[in-house]
């Protein structure tokens, strides 16, 4: 069967902003990064995805860049990228860059030289329409709150903005506008990247007038030129975020041809706990059978004819321990159910960092907060009246900030993450959840995630087994089968914090060896304790 390197990877993703610390100035930088690598390979990791670190206003944290193929001085330069690629790469670890080629942000020099006329050669490179002040072309909304619309006085234009008003949208049916990032991202590969997570790939074909953002009639076409042109000339991973994507679009994203992409981020597992029709903010339980339906049904749908990212955890998403596991008694066994729950699909799982010690969400006050979609949420949802204290619940349980908090690395002094004032507060427990207990405990969630990694590389299951939902109507346990050819992994899980019974079908009554679990002492066959999670193999 023809595998692909990273059908066995696992990856991790750096928020560098928040990883570590090296020149004291309160933000993570890439010498920090650098100086973690020892803790990476002992994880395991085979890839490390980074958070944009190029040249930014920092309007969205980097998300908004203004020079592509520039490093911003607070994370260093040119070099230290290439240190870091190089030393990561002698340990056989690659590095995967986040494009943004969704939007720039508005002080990048094209946006500036757009601005400036109509006849500008830039001009084309964004999206207008003309316009009368006051009037928005249409009722399309950003999605950090107001109009999708910015008027520009100067020119009687407004210009689309799918985010932030700072992170013009890029005109992608520009030909020269697909030239420029193609060049760039082949610029990247010279230097050596080794992958690419593409933001919001699937907003990059906008048809506004038509009100479409996302999956526009050019998407497709669009991304088969940047993988012919780029990805396809040599062995990388990509990995575009699709928060549209569903089964059958996801089947040509990732489809094994290698036409497009390796594998997209879904968001359908992600969006669950959100009541229907609302925003994430308008919080709902999570329907477990549903959560059950969904990761099935997409683990079903791609076997053979594409390929799945597996995450709980990014740095939009709040900390999974503390959304769907217990952050309190049973910390380290729901970090560790989860982890055992996704780490037996099939595909490409992402591991967030602090994930991998099970870190937890914050509950800070409002002036605590930095990200841009927090505080613009608070400030329109005040003005439209809602319950102060309604708001700061949505925030605690879906912010992004929750993911944002700098890495607890030790006990000591701002968790070890920097020696000066660290541009967000720190997470208070980090005296309890930090790296440095995690590797003094041979029980601890890193060991865990470590073991799991190892397992994915020695039993060709992990990869290549057939997936069936065990149990599907059960109210508490999430078990699965993986099946290739005589191989079978069984993985169980009590999803929630009381003890059931577990009756599987008579199928398993068979010698099991237990490869992972979530206690140190396997109880009885029939029992699971909260949160327990035991992952087999059965073998003839
Ligand atoms: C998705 C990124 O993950 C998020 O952090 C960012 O704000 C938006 N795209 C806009 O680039």
């Amino acid at each position: 069967m023809d595998r692909k390197w990273w059908k066995q990877a696992v990856i991790y993703q750096i928020y560098p902003k928040s990883f570590q610390d090296s020149n004291g100035d309160g933000i993570g930088d890439l010498q920090g990064i650098i100086s973690r690598l020892d803790y990476l390979e002992k994880l395991g990791a085979d890839a490390l995805w980074l958070s944009p670190v190029y040249c930014s206003p920092q309007d969205d944290n980097g998300y908004d860049i203004s020079d592509y193929q520039d490093i911003d001085p607070m994370f260093g330069n040119l070099e230290d990228m290439e240190e870091l690629i190089e030393k990561a790469g002698k340990r056989g670890i690659r590095i995967i860059m986040d494009l943004v080629l969704n939007h720039t942000s508005d002080e990048h020099p094209w946006f500036k030289e757009a601005i400036k006329s109509k006849e500008n050669p830039y001009h084309d490179y964004y999206v207008w329409r003309d316009g009368v002040e006051g009037i928005v072309p249409n009722g399309l909304r950003a999605a950090f709150g107001g109009p999708a619309w910015q008027w520009v006085p100067e020119l009687g234009q407004y210009y689309f903005h799918q985010f932030s008003v700072k992170q013009p949208d890029l005109n992608w049916e520009n030909p020269k506008v697909r030239r420029e990032i193609r060049d760039m991202i082949l610029w990247w590969m010279e230097k050596g990247a080794g992958g690419f997570r593409l933001d919001v790939i699937d907003c990059v074909a906008k048809d506004p007038d038509r009100l479409i953002t996302a999956d526009g009639p050019m998407l497709h076409d669009f991304i088969q030129e940047l993988s012919r042109e780029t990805f396809q000339k040599g062995d990388l991973v990509t990995v575009g975020e699709a928060w549209s994507a569903n089964p059958e679009n996801a089947l040509l994203y990732s489809s094994p041809d290698g036409r497009e992409l390796s594998m997209v981020f879904q968001f359908e597992h992600i969006c669950l706990d959100q009541k229907r029709g609302g925003e994430k903010w308008d919080l709902a339980p999570l329907p477990f059978l549903e959560l059950k339906r969904v990761l099935s049904t997409w683990q079903e749908a791609l076997f053979c004819k594409g390929w799945n990212s597996l995450f709980w955890n990014n740095h939009d998403l709040p900390r999974i321990v503390s959304r769907w596991g217990n952050d309190k008694e049973y910390r380290v066994e729901s970090a560790k159910m989860l982890a055992i729950l996704l780490h037996g699909m099939q595909g490409t799982p992402y591991i967030y960092q602090g994930e991998e010690l099970g870190m937890t969400n914050v509950r800070y006050d409002m002036e605590d907060y930095r990200d841009i979609e927090i505080l613009n949420m608070y400030r329109e949802r005040i003005g439209a009246g809602y319950k102060e204290e309604d708001i700061m619940e949505s925030v605690y349980a879906k912010g992004r900030d929750n993911a944002r908090t700098p890495m607890q690395w030790t006990k000591g002094r701002e968790a070890g993450f920097t020696e000066g004032s660290p541009w967000i507060k720190v997470n208070p427990n980090y005296k309890e959840i930090n790296a440095e207990a995690a590797l003094a405990d041979e029980t601890s969630v890193f060991y865990l995630y470590q073991k799991l990694i190892e397992l994915r590389k020695t039993y060709d299951v992990f990869a290549d087994g057939k997936y069936r939902l065990l149990l599907p109507e059960d109210p508490d346990i999430f078990a699965y089968t993986r099946t290739r050819k005589e191989t079978v992994l069984l993985v169980i899980c009590n999803f929630y914090g009381n003890t059931v019974r577990l009756q599987l079908p008579e199928e398993f009554d068979r010698e099991k060896k237990l490869l992972a679990s979530s206690y140190r002492d396997e109880g009885p066959a029939d029992v699971l304790k909260p949160y327990e999670a035991r992952m087999y193999l059965i073998r003839p």
